[in-house]
């Protein structure tokens, strides 16, 4: 089968995210690296590009001239992946997709609601995929968790339970340094800080297992480092569209911790438990008996959880390894079969809307604010 045509913006020489998403989309050589505006330098974009094997011709300075010159080639490439910083991303999703481009997107989708809804409507009127990185959902036994309570395994769930927490923002000496302050600036990072930039991977998480949507939440932000104008802490409770009672602590000011993410999920007849940090394995304790441990790559795994385990029994597959997941249902997508639990423009547009609901609420007090977009309502 031919090789799909991939390209990329953002995630430059030194980014954090760009070398996961290149590994993620080469793993399993579904996609080839053709075209590329890596960086917001235009020659060290082009020049990187050229280092990782991008043709001269297709090693872009910028996104604009990427998107002219792609739209009118017969071998276009096949999905482009927005990587750069967070308010970059609306506008270049919409030019792509207009342009009849397949997307995946970083999050946040969005800075606004609105924009989120517009991203929406786009990729329904253009048939275009518009995928977004919420990554963590394809990781196996993340997948199995999802495949369990779907099929009842655990029952009608009550409670879930979500953090990511880390401390690597927690050195109030450090506050100053470029790489952090503009986290907690609203002029570059938006709204909201700590529950937008890993806040949303947590409450997508929780939709994500429970298949079920986050309606209305309560929030309480705290600044802890005197400094910072956004939050750098945030709990928010909050009810999903079942009934389904929600809980997440977000921080990056949790030394000690480091990346911080897990999530449990209480039914009525089983408990769920996933950490990032030891991804293969999934705690079930089914109610009145012992707690069981569930590798990836065992025997019996739900189907979507079997297809996305690569290495056998044991071994590690991390970040990169999920992100590839992502690209493996991208790839099915894009020739036709779409896969259940690719995170879509409404996942981004859900978390866009939570968070403004997050921020009205902490500044009311942790008043209950709705949390859908108003076209969901
Ligand atoms: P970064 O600051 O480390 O790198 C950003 C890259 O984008 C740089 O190479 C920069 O030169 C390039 N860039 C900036 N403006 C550009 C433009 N207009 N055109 C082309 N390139 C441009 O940022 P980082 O941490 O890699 O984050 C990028 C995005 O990825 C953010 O939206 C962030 O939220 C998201 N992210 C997602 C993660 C996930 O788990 N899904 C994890 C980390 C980041």
């Amino acid at each position: 089968m031919a090789k799909l045509k991939w390209g990329m913006i953002g995630g430059g020489e030194g980014s954090q995210i760009g070398p996961a998403h290149r590994l993620g989309a080469q793993a399993d050589g579904f996609f080839e690296f053709t075209a590329s505006a890596l960086d917001h330098r235009a020659d060290v974009g082009r020049e990187y590009a050229r280092r990782l094997g991008v043709a001269a011709d297709r090693a872009y300075g910028d996104w604009t001239e990427m998107l002219e010159r792609e739209r009118i080639r017969d071998d276009r490439v096949d999905l482009v992946t927005v990587a750069t910083p967070n308010s970059t991303h609306f506008e270049i999703t919409k030019a792509f997709l207009e342009a009849g481009f397949n997307v995946l997107c970083e999050k946040p989708m969005t800075m606004q609601v609105d924009e989120g809804e517009e991203i929406v409507r786009i990729a329904e009127a253009t048939g275009k995929i518009c995928a977004v990185n919420y990554c963590y959902s394809a990781y196996p036994m993340v997948r199995q968790a999802r495949a369990m309570v779907a099929a009842g395994e655990i029952g009608k769930v009550r409670l879930v339970v979500a953090n990511f927490s880390h401390g690597h923002h927690g050195d109030a000496t450090d506050a100053d340094n470029p790489r952090v302050r503009w986290r907690y600036d609203p002029a570059m990072a938006g709204v909201s800080g700590q529950f937008a930039d890993c806040g949303i991977h947590a409450l997508h998480m929780a939709s994500f297992i429970c298949d079920d949507a986050v309606e209305k939440l309560s929030a309480d932000f705290a600044s802890t480092i005197a400094s910072r104008e956004l939050e750098d802490d945030a709990m928010v409770n909050f009810r999903m569209s079942r009934g389904t009672v929600g809980r997440l602590w977000t921080s990056s000011v949790a030394i000690g911790r480091q990346h911080g993410f897990d999530i449990q999920v209480f039914g009525e007849t089983g408990g769920l438990r996933w950490h990032s940090e030891q991804p293969n394995q999934l705690i079930y304790t089914p109610v009145g008996g012992r707690t069981q441990i569930i590798e990836k790559g065992e025997v019996g795994l739900h189907e979507d959880a079997q297809r996305l385990s690569r290495v056998s029994i044991a071994h590690p597959e991390g970040f990169p390894l999920a992100v590839a997941n992502i690209y493996c249902d991208l790839a099915d997508a894009i020739r036709g079969q779409v896969r259940d639990g690719l995170p879509g423009a409404t996942d981004g547009l859900r978390s866009m809307a939570a968070v403004h609901a997050a921020v009205a609420s902490a500044k009311a007090d942790g008043a209950w604010v709705d949390a859908r977009p108003p076209m969901f309502r």
